[in-house]
């Protein structure tokens, strides 16, 4: 990704929020960042079934979770896994929160986890163990993470206090915008006309919240790589 704001540094452990109404770009924007991510495990826990990062030898994970990431086809390479989950399970919460141990152990194992709705493995007062650890601890378990959601507000806190980046597109509801706003430490009314002015530029415009610089970017809609469009087909 070549953009506006300051390279995100895959070799750091960093989580990535993504926020903005449906349709906005936040799962585009997350397929790409988890695509080009170099030389790391990858897992993508996908209630619903549209997050589909579509790399080579990617590992499909259904029904009984295994204990471990698949070993990589390679010595010396790496996985791709997706785990659909199945929303009509009585176990529908806790094999969600199980896929984040995936990502967590073993503990010294890198692994890039990308959640296309966040709000399902991380719901205000209900995160799961593995979900509240990877949060909380997330360079002490080698684990990067890509969070999308659309409402800032129905996700758990902890996920916005401990996000590296905020990405936020279109955000129209006034209480999403302060809980932004509260959490990142950006003045409401600052962050509104921001937001604003954002959103006046065009679709899929956005802006992107640095927690170490402290600092917003205003960025245009992300060029999307070669073949994206074949591969949305
Ligand atoms: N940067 C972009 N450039 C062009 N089209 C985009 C861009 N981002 C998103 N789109 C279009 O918008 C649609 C919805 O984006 P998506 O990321 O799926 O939204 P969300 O996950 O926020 O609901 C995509 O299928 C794509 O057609
Ligand atoms: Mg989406």
């Amino acid at each position: 990704m070549s953009e506006p704001f300051p390279a995100i540094d895959p070799d750091l452990n960093s989580i990535i929020a993504i926020f903005g109404r449906k349709g906005s770009g936040k799962s585009v924007f997350a397929r790409e960042l988890f695509r080009g991510w170099p030389a790391i495990d990858k897992l993508v826990i996908d209630p619903t079934g549209d997050a589909d990062p579509s790399l080579p030898d990617q590992v499909e994970l259904r029904g009984r979770l295994p204990e471990h990431l698949p070993a990589p086809k390679q010595r010396g390479g790496y996985v791709t896994a997706r785990y659909v989950a199945n929303p009509a399970s009585e176990s529908y919460r806790d094999d969600l929160d199980r896929a984040v141990a995936l990502a967590l152990f073993p503990k010294n194992r890198r692994t890039l986890l990308w959640i296309d709705e966040a709000g399902e493995v991380f719901p205000a007062n209900r995160t799961g163990p593995h979900a509240r650890t990877l949060l909380q601890q997330s360079r002490h378990w080698w684990t990067s993470a890509i969070l999308c959601t659309p409402r800032p507000i129905s996700i758990d806190p902890l996920v916005l206090s401990q996000a590296d980046r905020v990405v936020m597109y279109d955000v129209p509801h006034p209480r999403d915008r302060e809980r932004l706003a509260g959490s990142i430490g950006i003045e409401p009314r600052i962050l509104n006309a921001e937001l604003d002015a954002t959103r006046a530029r065009g679709p899929h415009w956005f802006l992107m919240f640095d927690a170490r610089e402290h600092a917003l970017y205003r960025c245009p809609p992300l060029r999307l790589s070669k073949g994206y469009k074949h591969a949305q087909q």
